[in-house]
């Protein structure tokens, strides 16, 4: 039987949002939202494919691991958008060669990680508080993961690093509320992205890695922009300091319960 599933339409004119890592997965969903519910958009990626993005949307080309980058985007929001209301910090990386134990991570790996997943998040973050402070107003959110909750046997740089972003945000959401700045974080189950494409036979193949979600699939970048829709509009404004997961119930899921049958 259909039935009525109920909708929201988000209003973003006159409001300038930066999205780290735009090019392509969750990111490119995320500015493609806030472009088609009316923001002014700037996209920061190291791939310029991003040139494919829809034209209205402004492409940095900046590495967030390098902190002049992150001013700079952050310099350019202010100056075609006229302030910065949002922040994204979306953009980590997990390559294949993360995908193995301690004691086997190359120090060039781990070097990489942190400084894209943990220092780029901050370095962003850092120059848009700076601006946002100005305003009285703004919002940052955070991409973060299941894996900052609870983690697996073969992520001993990605798990931890996502972990700490957790109390990036909570530390942010506390030290600027009384400037008018929330902070807030996102944590998907498996999204169909480029960088879960790239692993999806390490996790075991994709209707392997479907079932352990209690939606039976895998979610859908539309799926986490309209999460950070919800969490930079004002009707959540009291939503502070704190993660939503955006997992179909993985994250609910005990490792102690039958796995569905298949
Ligand atoms: N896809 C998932 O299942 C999933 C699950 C949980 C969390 N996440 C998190 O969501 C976020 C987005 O993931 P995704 O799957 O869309 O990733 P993706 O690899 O598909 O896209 C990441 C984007 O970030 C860009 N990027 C990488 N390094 C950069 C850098 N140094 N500076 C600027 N841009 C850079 C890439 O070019 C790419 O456009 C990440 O923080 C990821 O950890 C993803």
């Amino acid at each position: 039987m259909n039935r009525p599933s109920g909708a929201v339409q988000y209003a973003n004119e006159g409001r300038c949002v930066l999205v780290n890592g735009g090019a392509k997965g969750i990111g490119r969903a995320i500015a493609e939202a806030f472009h088609a519910s009316g923001a002014t958009v700037l996209c920061m990626d190291i791939d310029a494919g991003a040139k494919e993005l829809p034209s209205e949307i402004t492409f940095v080309l900046g590495d967030t691991s390098q902190e002049a980058d992150c001013e700079r985007a952050v310099s350019a929001a202010v100056r075609i958008g006229g302030g910065l209301d949002v922040l994204v910090n979306n953009a980590a990386v997990q390559p294949p060669a993360s995908y193995v134990l301690l004691d086997q991570i190359e120090s060039s790996t781990w070097n990489q990680m942190l400084a894209v997943n943990f220092s780029g998040y901050t370095f962003l973050a850092k120059h848009a508080v700076r601006v946002m402070k100005l305003q009285g107003s703004g919002i940052i959110v955070n991409l973060f993961s299941g894996q900052a909750h609870r983690t697996a046997r073969q992520v001993p740089c990605y798990g931890p690093i996502k972990a700490a972003n957790v109390l990036q945000a909570m530390q942010w959401g506390v030290g600027y509320a009384r400037q008018g700045i929330r902070v807030v974080s996102v944590s998907p189950g498996a999204i169909d992205t480029p960088l879960v494409r790239a692993s999806i036979e390490e996790q075991g193949g994709e209707a392997e890695l479907a079932n352990r979600h209690p939606l039976v699939r895998i979610g859908q970048p539309e799926e986490v922009a309209a999460a950070v829709l919800w969490l930079t509009s004002a009707d959540a404004s009291f939503v502070n300091a704190t993660d939503l997961q955006v997992d179909g119930g993985l994250g609910a899921f005990g490792a102690f319960a039958d796995p569905y049958p298949d």
